[in-house]
């Protein structure tokens, strides 16, 4: 069974990650992670942080001249911020007046820290906010790159983008080719299709950094070559379409998920959602359409699958909101942290990662997971199988 842990907080000396279940005999490309790490990194409204960080992986475990062994695969990234923080976040000297000198004590609205500190009994809420922090997304960007080449082995590919920043939409086309979408997006600095958008959004963002507030947006994912069955309709926890939107959802900020037509769906017929089977020589079934984002009964069916998230604008607001100071009880404002005007861009890699993640996890809970050539074999056989059903 493939899963994996982080660790490790966001101004702390590293991040760590642990993935079991990778197949043994997969050549790794570590270029291709960094780049992921990098395009994280990027993506225009980000704060100073990203400025400071360089983020690379390095991997401690589990690989032997770039091939995976079948153990946990074990990375760290480095935080380069540490050097700043050092005795603030040192994980083991004692507690001193000195090196409790950024001490939170005004929580922001729609951040963990009243609640995280409530919880845990934490009066210093720099103990929330440090692993609350976006920051272990790319922990997880990492984690899904590798998930991305168990995929790739098995001819399946992906890619997160921005549909939409603030009240900006900037993808009429629904696209579903992947290297199109590739191509496109990456002609500018907010991951959208629409290029004629990006001046206009470009505005919005340095006007709501200007006001000292944020925007969130909407994240739309495409995957293609998903074979039909991965995922079962047997019970409700084995519903893959059910685990994407539980693994979107556990990305931060996110507060909704579509697959397919989604909510739009809702307004519809019936005869204008579902999609309809056909079937040809030497292909199989396919459907005339995909409204259904390529699941049905929790099942990928063949079709690419489409999966939307809505990130809500980021919590930490230059021009803060009111709070109350969690020792005085006085009302103030809230704290403020070097924060971005918007992580859409971002965040579209933490999505597409997330999705890769299950969909690895789907792959090989489906298919021998001790060896990716005796996956890749096993799902050749597959595939012939219900092209002749
Ligand atoms: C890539 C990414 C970057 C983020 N950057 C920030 C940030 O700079 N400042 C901030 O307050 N929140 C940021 N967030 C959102 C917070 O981490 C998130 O709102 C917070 O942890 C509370 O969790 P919740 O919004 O899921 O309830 C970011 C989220 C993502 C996905």
């Amino acid at each position: 069974m493939l899963n994996f842990l982080t660790a490790g907080e966001s101004h702390g000396p590293q991040l760590t990650g642990i993935i079991e279940g990778i197949p043994a005999g997969l050549h790794i490309d570590i270029d291709a992670i960094n780049k992921e790490l990098s395009a994280r990194q990027g993506g225009y409204g980000r704060g100073n942080r990203q400025k400071i960080e360089h983020d690379q992986v390095q991997f401690v475990g589990g690989l032997r001249h770039g091939i995976t062994l079948g153990s946990p695969v074990a990375m760290v990234i480095n935080n380069r911020d540490h050097a700043h923080w050092n005795e603030i976040m040192d994980p083991t000297s004692p507690q001193t007046p000195e090196n409790t000198l950024r001490k939170v004590e005004r929580p922001r609205p729609g951040h963990a820290d009243l609640v995280g500190g409530m919880k845990y009994r934490h009066h210093d809420l720099r103990n929330v906010l440090e692993r609350s922090s976006a920051r272990e997304t790319a922990m997880r960007v990492a984690v899904g790159a590798v998930c991305k080449q168990v995929l790739q082995a098995a001819g399946i590919d992906l890619v997160g983008y921005v549909q939409q920043i603030g009240s900006v939409n900037a993808d009429e086309k629904m696209e579903i080719n992947v290297s199109k979408i590739e191509s496109e997006i990456t002609k500018n600095d907010l991951r959208v299709l629409d290029q004629s958008k990006v001046r206009e959004v470009h505005d919005l963002i340095d006007k709501t950094k200007r006001d000292g507030d944020t925007l969130g947006g909407i994240i739309r994912v495409v995957a293609t070559g998903v074979p039909a069955g991965l995922g079962s309709y047997i019970s409700w926890d084995t519903k893959l379409d059910a685990k994407l939107a539980a693994a979107v959802v556990g990305v931060n900020a996110m507060k909704g998920v579509e697959i397919g037509d989604g909510f739009e769906a809702a307004t519809s017929f019936g005869s204008q959602v579902m999609d309809e089977i056909d079937w040809h020589k030497g292909e199989g079934f396919t459907r005339n359409s995909d409204h259904l984002g390529g699941f049905e009964g929790g099942m990928t069916n063949g079709m690419p699958i489409i999966v939307k998230a809505a990130m809500k604008p980021i919590p930490t607001l230059y021009k803060p909101l009111q709070s109350v100071d969690i020792e005085t009880k006085e009302v103030k404002k809230a704290n403020v942290e070097r924060s971005d005007t918007t992580a859409i861009v971002p965040a579209s890699i933490v999505i597409e990662s997330v999705v890769a993640i299950e969909l690895a996890k789907a792959l090989t809970d489906k298919f021998d997971a001790d060896n990716i050539d005796r996956l890749k074999e096993q799902l050749a056989t597959y595939k012939e199988e219900i092209k002749n059903f």
